[in-house]
């Protein structure tokens, strides 16, 4: 069985809103209960939330305080986790996430340690220099722009996590921990309308579409 970890412990600065970002309003629900309803729809009961000072877990679900930055919100909400071999880690950040988007990275884990949603990039990707000289056209057909949720196989996770301070807080994903410690990561479909809250244009867009489908 699989066991969620929803990280919500951030403070949401470039949100800039009176509470931290996850525990904001949003079409009728706090930001996060979108997460935590669509894992239960996905048949996914054992939900472990990182939380930021001063809130609480939504009913049903285990609180633990978060850390001082996303991955180690990531490591505490693991060590509170009930036993499951599969385990699979949310921004709360992306409410627009669907059961669908947990299943299907849940069902990848065949064949890989991690398995992680996945947007194919539709802009064309330059790198260029600090004179803003460009350098580089890749190759868009091979890149991903990556958001959660992403999946993992237990043992895989725990052992990515195992690294030091410093090494957690360049983490901007779980996926690439596993990388590091030479696990194998793949990329599952997914779609730009899962995208992270970050600004109020995207909390604004995602009132709009949470507001379509309805509390
Ligand atoms: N997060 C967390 N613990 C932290 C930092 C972030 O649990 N110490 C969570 C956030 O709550 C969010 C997800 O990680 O669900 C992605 O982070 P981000 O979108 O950067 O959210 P914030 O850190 O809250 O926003 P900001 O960076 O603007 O402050
Ligand atoms: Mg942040």
């Amino acid at each position: 069985m699989a066991v969620a970890l929803l990280v919500a412990a951030g403070s949401g600065e470039r949100l800039g809103a009176d509470r931290a970002k996850a525990f904001v309003v949003l079409a009728g629900r706090p930001m996060l209960e979108w997460s935590v309803a669509a894992l239960r729809a996905a048949g996914i009961d054992d939900i472990v939330v990182a939380l930021p000072p001063g809130e609480d877990a939504p009913a049903g679900c285990t609180g633990v305080p978060g850390g001082a930055t996303r991955s180690e919100s990531v490591r505490r909400a693991l060590a509170a986790a009930p036993p499951g071999e599969q385990v699979v880690v949310h921004d709360a950040a992306r409410p627009l996430v669907t059961p669908r988007h947990f299943t299907d990275a849940l069902a990848a884990l065949a064949g890989a340690d991690a398995a992680i949603a996945a947007a194919p990039m539709t802009d064309t990707v330059k790198e260029a220099g600090e004179d803003r000289r460009v350098v580089a056209t890749h190759d868009r057909s091979r890149l991903w722009a990556i958001q959660t949720p992403q999946a993992f196989r237990r043992a895989a996770l725990e052992r990515a996590l195992d690294v030091d301070a410093a090494t957690l807080a360049q983490a901007t994903d779980d996926a690439w921990l596993v990388e590091r410690a030479g696990g194998s990561v793949r990329v599952v479909d997914s779609t730009p309308e899962n995208f992270k809250v970050t600004t109020r244009h995207d909390l604004r867009v995602a009132e709009l579409l949470l507001g379509e489908r309805g509390a």
